[in-house]
């Protein structure tokens, strides 16, 4: 399939999907959110893929939501059609995905990074939620998830003051897994995401559901629910092989079941 604002390629077990539009610095319109919920619709739904990578170009991963398409809109146009909601459909991709950050993440951009499972820097990477200078605020999800991962000290003056965050703060701050040299940031990434890919999956799609619980719950039912899953891997033909390969001294060899 072709998409008109990213491209998408299968790497062995994993997607790589890069954002497309040089021209206004991968700024994320209505095309790009219909392209990229395809696109992650489609990686979920082949057996083939384990773990996706999205990623932009050296100068910006996004430095945005694209203003000018926002610019005449008004509140009815927002509210009436809910806009943003399609990028629910984004953080419901159920496999494991990670942003691969090179240059500007701003506004709908980090917001975007930040619905990955996490996010890889490369060492020119900048991070911001700008919007306060448009007279808006972040929009789809930043004031949540940056607050979640950095605190509140952090994210309310990123948010008052509209200050970029350069790569070796945002891995200081909890923000980024990690920081890589900005030409290696690709390769980096694909190797990090071939390694999950070759975890069990269903093993690895527990584990994504029980760290993102952990924002959702107590800590006491996080528990329970982790405890839960664990449990429920015990009734898969990967555990039996992954524990058998360990006392076996060789490789699990998985079927997903
Ligand atoms: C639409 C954008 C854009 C955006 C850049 N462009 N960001 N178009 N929406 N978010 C376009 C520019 O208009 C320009 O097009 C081209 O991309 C290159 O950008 P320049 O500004 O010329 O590049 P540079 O001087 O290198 O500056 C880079 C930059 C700057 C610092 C990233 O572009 C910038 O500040 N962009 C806006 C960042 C921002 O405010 N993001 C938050 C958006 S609001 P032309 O045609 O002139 O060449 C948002 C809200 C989410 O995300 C939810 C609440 C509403």
């Amino acid at each position: 399939m072709s998409y008109e604002t990213i491209l998408v390629e299968q790497r062995g077990a994993v997607t790589l999907i890069t954002l497309n539009r040089p021209q206004a610095l991968n700024a994320l319109n209505s095309q790009v959110l219909a392209d990229l919920i395809a696109a992650l619709a489609a990686f979920d739904a082949d057996d083939s893929q384990r773990c996706a990578v999205v990623t932009g170009s050296e100068k910006a991963f996004a430095a945005g939501a694209d203003i000018k398409e926002m610019q005449s809109q008004s509140f009815a146009d927002m509210y009436g059609h809910n806009f943003f909601a399609g990028y629910d459909r984004v953080t419901a991709t159920r496999k494991p995905w990670i942003a691969a950050v090179n240059g500007f993440a701003l506004g709908g951009g980090c917001e975007l990074a930040m619905m990955a499972d996490f996010i890889i820097a490369g060492d020119n990477a900048k991070f911001g939620q700008p919007e306060i200078k448009l007279a808006v605020t972040p929009g789809m999800g930043g004031s949540q998830r940056l607050t979640r991962a950095i605190g509140k000290a952090k994210a309310m003056e990123m948010c008052l003051t509209g200050r970029m965050m350069d790569a070796h703060e945002a891995e200081r701050s909890g923000l980024v897994a990690k920081v890589v040299p900005a030409a290696e940031l690709v390769d980096e990434a694909m190797k990090t995401a071939t390694a999950i890919a070759a975890m069990a999956p269903l093993a690895a799609l527990a584990c994504k559901e029980m760290v993102n619980a952990a924002f959702e719950t107590t800590l006491q039912q996080g528990v329970i629910f982790e405890r839960r899953l664990f449990h429920g891997l015990f009734g898969t033909e990967d555990q039996k092989e992954g524990m058998a390969a360990f006392v076996e001294k060789r490789p699990g060899n998985w079927t997903g079941k």
